[in-house]
């Protein structure tokens, strides 16, 4: 897309699961004159994500955080983007409930109304797109036909999800006070290669290569809506070039699965029968259905998925298994997933 071709982006966040993705992506696909990569480098923050890329001269990475307003001020000034986009995020729903919401305020908040005031306040920046999710929707029925357009109610019911809809609101109010340039796009669960194993998909990968069972929430029913990271990333770079400030894009491949299901799909995979579900004590608060309405990102910008669901799926659990090094160098790096698989372990119930 030539508008890139000699534009400097600004990346928050682009060290963990999906701004890794990006990045690789608009390297590869768009070269940009420069592409500045600023992350705090938190648990899910990861180098060796984009270790292939660091030689590339228009990479640049710089270590700061998001919540001080100075750091991002003084980044937008130095380096004059015109493209923005923001992942940074603490983006574990369990986190969020069992170690404490107070980080998600910092970055998920604080962090995007940073982003605003410095635009506003320095100016010269095309587009922000603030990288949201459907989490702040809330939850559907499970047996609902029901999907959530972009101009419906925000009914958060995690910590994380009300920490991002409160920065999907700085949007709007930035927008409509300052004719901010923002786009905010709100996609369904992600899967693909480079997910921190604390969710749903590369954990449960890495608790069969340890030969380990599936620790399932409630009975398992809950259902979300899955696509392709790479799908994910083409429609954020359509939305940085050519959303319409002040809009919102629900981004999504309507691929509604049961956990269950997802769950099965793995034990397939490796030759596993269902005796290697364990059905744990729901998260409280857990939301039954997400399921999102894309007319608007296919209809304005042309958007379409590119990802076969079970193509995609399988060659992402190839991925996690030819990479074992990396899923396992995170593993032995912290104890927070087995604090987390104790967690879960902790109150499994019979039925
Ligand atoms: N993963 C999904 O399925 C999904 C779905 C919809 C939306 N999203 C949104 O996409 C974005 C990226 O999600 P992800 O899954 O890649 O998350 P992730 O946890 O893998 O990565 C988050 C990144 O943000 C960085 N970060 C955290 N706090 C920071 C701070 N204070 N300052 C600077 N950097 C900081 C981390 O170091 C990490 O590199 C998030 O905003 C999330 O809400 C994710």
């Amino acid at each position: 897309m030539k508008d890139f071709e000699s534009s400097k982006i600004l990346v928050f966040g682009g060290a963990g699961f999906i701004g890794s993705n990006f990045i690789r992506h608009i390297l590869s696909e768009e070269h940009p004159e420069k592409l500045v990569n600023f992350d705090k480098l938190t648990y899910s923050g990861n180098p060796d994500n984009l270790r292939e890329i660091t030689s590339d001269p228009a990479y640049e990475f710089m270590r700061d955080d998001i919540a001080d307003y100075r750091a991002v001020e003084a980044t937008i000034k130095k380096y004059k983007p015109q493209y923005i986009i923001n992942f940074a995020a603490e983006t574990h729903v369990d986190r969020s409930i069992h170690v404490g919401a107070r980080d998600f305020i910092r970055t998920n908040t604080e962090g995007v109304f940073n982003v605003l005031e410095a635009i506003k306040n320095i100016g010269g920046v095309k587009k922000f797109v603030q990288v949201s999710t459907d989490e702040v929707y809330g939850s559907l029925d499970l047996n609902s036909k029901r999907k959530f357009k972009e101009g419906d109610e925000l009914k958060p019911n995690s910590p994380y999800a009300a920490s991002k809809a409160s920065g999907d609101l700085w949007c709007r109010a930035y927008y409509s006070t300052w004719n901010t340039p923002v786009v905010v796009t709100r996609c369904a669960n992600n899967f693909g290669a480079y997910q921190y194993p604390e969710k749903l998909i590369p954990f449960f990968i890495l608790r069969m290569l340890t030969g380990q069972k599936l620790p399932l929430y409630g009975t398992g029913e809950n259902i979300r809506d899955w696509i392709h990271v790479l799908d994910h990333c083409q429609a954020l770079k359509l939305c940085l070039l050519s959303g319409r400030p002040g809009d919102i894009y629900n981004i999504g491949a309507g691929n509604e699965k049961t956990n269950i299901e997802m769950a099965k799909m793995i034990l397939a995979h490796f030759n596993k029968d269902e005796s290697h579900i364990e059905f744990v004590t729901d998260r409280p608060g857990h939301d039954l259905r997400y399921g999102i309405n894309t007319d608007k990102i296919r209809t304005e910008l042309g958007w379409e998925p590119g990802y076969n669901f079970n193509i995609g799926f399988s060659q992402t659990i190839r991925w996690y298994i030819d990479n074992r090094s990396w899923v396992e160098k995170i593993y032995n790096k912290t104890d927070d997933i087995n604090a987390h698989i104790k967690n879960l372990n902790k109150d499994k119930y019979k039925n």
